[in-house]
């Protein structure tokens, strides 16, 4: 069975997303969705909400898994029995990342793939960032994420006012 791990921080997810791993769970077996615990990052959502979230808005497929690690993604890969790595890249600015991350996990364990997905031209220019940045100044986040999403948003919005 090919299993393929789809790690990021998904802070939160967006069709963006959710493109990515529409696609990829046409191509493996088995798509795990992984929340990563990155402490370079300051999170508006807590793990345990990311996963929900995503869990929430992938309920409709039936082979893929989400799931939270922290740690190395090569050792969380080792613990799944995974040897591919998706990932959605969105402008050339994105590739410069990316190769070093994946030539650096290759390093790590040359028994990794990463396989990159062209991001759907749609959502090519957005960012988990710029959603809750537009949103928190008003503009309508409906065209980048699900309703479920959106209203999340808001809330923490809100929540952040009290
Ligand atoms: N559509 C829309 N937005 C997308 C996207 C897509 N297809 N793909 C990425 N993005 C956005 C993300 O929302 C994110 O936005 P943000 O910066 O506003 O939060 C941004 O692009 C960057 O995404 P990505 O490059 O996937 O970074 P990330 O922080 O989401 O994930 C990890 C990076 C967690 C995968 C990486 O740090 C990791 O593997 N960490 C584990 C530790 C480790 O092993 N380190 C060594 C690896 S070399």
């Amino acid at each position: 069975m090919k299993v393929c791990v789809y790690p990021g921080s998904f802070d939160p997810i967006t069709y963006g997303h959710l493109d990515i791993i529409e696609r990829a769970s046409k191509i493996f077996d088995k798509l795990i969705v992984a929340v990563v615990c990155n402490p370079n990052k300051t999170s508006a959502f807590t793990l345990e909400e990311r996963v929900e979230l995503i869990k929430e808005c992938t309920k409709d497929f039936n082979n893929i898994e989400v799931d939270s690690f922290c740690g190395l993604l090569i050792d969380y890969l080792r613990q799944k029995e995974a040897t591919v790595v998706v990932k959605g890249l969105r402008v050339i600015a994105d590739f410069e990342y990316e190769f070093q991350m994946a030539l650096l996990n290759k390093n790590l364990d040359p028994d990794i793939e990463t396989v990159f997905m062209m991001t759907n031209n749609k959502y090519s220019y957005i960012s988990s960032s710029m959603v809750k940045e537009i949103a928190r100044f008003g503009a309508n986040i409906d065209e980048f994420v699900p309703i479920i999403i959106k209203q999340k948003v808001l809330g923490k919005l809100t929540a952040g006012k009290e």
